[in-house]
């Protein structure tokens, strides 16, 4: 049975329509179950009505090959999601855009190679053909690299050498002249030079990016695969696949543009690489003299602040958060505050961590009530009322170095208003910077000490003596 182009073009029209209700659903956590829940019944209407589309139910026994290559895809997929750790989300999602860019590519060379047999090339088709090769051999080897670092395969510091811009710039010249002239002849040769190019240009794009950079250019790498799908679209002439590509490619940039102004870079500064590559930074002249002067405290001390009832507190997470997963020990430290007559929020910076939503993902995977947490505008007025804030393997994101210290590498980006509070308790384990390598001057100020140990261990430790007061 196959189905009229009538009633598929408007089931296209339905899982667009969902596709993007969903992205709408996950911009929020509280709907973001629902916008998960209408993207899969997009994809499965897009899928479904795919297969009894008149050009795949014509071809000779389509469909036995096709259930293999699912059933193999699904058993992969429902393996990796099952026993992927959130900590390693950003490498499993470079490593699908690779696979993104692998299919433009193959679907590229495959639709050019059927079509100049059976004859139905012309130059717009090339011309679709071409640009799906060049970006979707850029986001594979790019994504490829961009998964290696993440995962340590390869070290994640910059590889950065003398000329590495200019031959960027000669290569990606090189690939179009070359994609040109396959657009315009067909040429076997002129094939094969741009997806060799392409490919070595996805690698060589990423590899002066340094780790901690790496969300920005998974993000953008997103960007690209939605970009290679929507040429893929071009070439089947799927008219969903071209709306799907075409809101992966924008909402990746748009995330892009966002965190890069959360930390208040460039786009072009983290293309170009190269950041966060110091381990240790030097401090700035402002934080060197203030040096001295940096109080320790014990769980004690924080606990004394904290437990008394009609208190605020407010608890910042960060990073270390994350890598400590110390995120059910203070869920734990909140519901013993909570139950005090304590009121406890969280104060969430929009670069905290290093994905977007990392610490609004582990805070809602320990339970904790959306309500009680709370985005950087909406937080900030609060700090100045606030008795206690304790920050939990944050740095960056509370250094008022950002508003201070023009001088700093960090000035101008946002930052959290920790220093207004009352007192604050840092949960850390050195006095090393964060990841823009630069000395926090909020650990100075007369209102702040630091708790010294593994954010984990120091939560169940307040915890303990939480319960241990009482
Ligand atoms: P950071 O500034 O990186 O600081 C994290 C702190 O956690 C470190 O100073 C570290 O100090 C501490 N830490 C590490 N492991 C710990 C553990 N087991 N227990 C306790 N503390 C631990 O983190 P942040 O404040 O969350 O800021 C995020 C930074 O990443 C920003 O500079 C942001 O621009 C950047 N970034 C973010 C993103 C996104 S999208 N979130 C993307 C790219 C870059 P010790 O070593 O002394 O313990």
């Amino acid at each position: 049975m196959a189905l009229s182009i009538d009633t598929l073009a408007f089931a296209y029209l339905v899982s667009a329509i969902l596709f993007i209700l969903g992205l709408k659903g996950l911009t929020s956590p509280a709907t973001a179950r629902r916008g998960s829940f209408q993207a899969i019944v997009g994809m499965i209407i897009a899928v479904a009505v795919t297969l009894l589309s008149p050009e795949i139910s014509s071809a000779i026994r389509p469909y036995g090959i096709i259930a293999i290559a699912v059933i193999i895809g699904a058993a992969i997929g429902i393996t990796v999601a099952i026993k992927i750790q959130m900590t390693a989300m950003p490498q499993l999602v470079a490593m699908l855009h690779s696979f993104v860019g692998l299919a433009a590519v193959l679907v590229a060379i495959g639709t050019f190679i059927n079509k100049e047999s059976t004859g139905g090339l012309n130059p717009v088709l090339m011309g679709e053909l071409a640009a799906g090769i060049v970006i979707g051999a850029i986001t594979f080897t790019g994504s490829l690299i961009a998964f290696g670092k993440l995962q340590a395969i390869l070290s994640s510091a910059p590889v950065v050498f003398t000329g590495q811009h200019w031959l960027n710039l000669a290569l990606g010249v090189i690939a179009i002249v070359f994609a040109i002239h396959f657009g315009m002849t067909g040429s076997y040769v002129s094939l094969a030079i741009v997806t060799i190019i392409s490919l070595a240009l996805g690698f060589l794009l990423i590899i002066p990016i340094g780790g901690a950079d790496m969300p920005v250019v998974i993000s953008m790498l997103n960007s690209y695969s939605g970009w290679a799908a929507a040429a893929t679209g071009f070439t089947l002439q799927n008219n969903l696949l071209i709306v799907t590509g075409a809101l992966v490619g924008f909402s990746g940039a748009i995330i892009s543009y966002i965190m890069c102004r959360a930390m208040n870079r460039s786009f072009i500064s983290v293309i170009l690489g190269g950041f966060g590559v110091a381990e240790g930074g030097e401090a700035s002249p402002m934080a060197a003299a203030a040096e001295k002067g940096v109080k320790a405290a014990g769980v004690e001390d924080a606990v004394f602040w904290m437990d008394n009832e009609g208190a605020k507190v407010i608890v910042v997470p960060g990073y270390g958060m994350a890598v400590a997963q110390a995120q059910h020990a203070l869920k734990e430290v909140k519901e013993i505050l909570a139950g005090r007559g304590v009121s406890v929020k969280f104060a969430i910076h929009p670069v905290a961590g290093r994905m977007p939503g990392h610490m609004n993902v582990l805070l809602a995977e320990a339970d904790i009530p959306y309500d009680q947490v709370l985005e950087m505008d909406e937080i900030n007025p609060e700090f100045p009322s606030c008795d206690v804030a304790i920050v939990v393997g944050a740095n960056d994101v509370t250094n008022p170095a950002a508003k201070i210290d023009p001088t700093s590498d960090i000035y101008g980006m946002p930052i959290l208003d920790v220093e207004k509070a009352k007192q604050i308790f840092v949960i850390k384990r050195s006095m090393r910077p964060g990841y823009a390598g630069v000395d926090n001057l909020l650990y100075y100020r007369d209102n702040c000490s630091m708790l010294f140990g593994d954010a984990k261990e120091m939560c169940e430790g307040l915890a303990g003596a939480l319960k241990g007061g009482h």
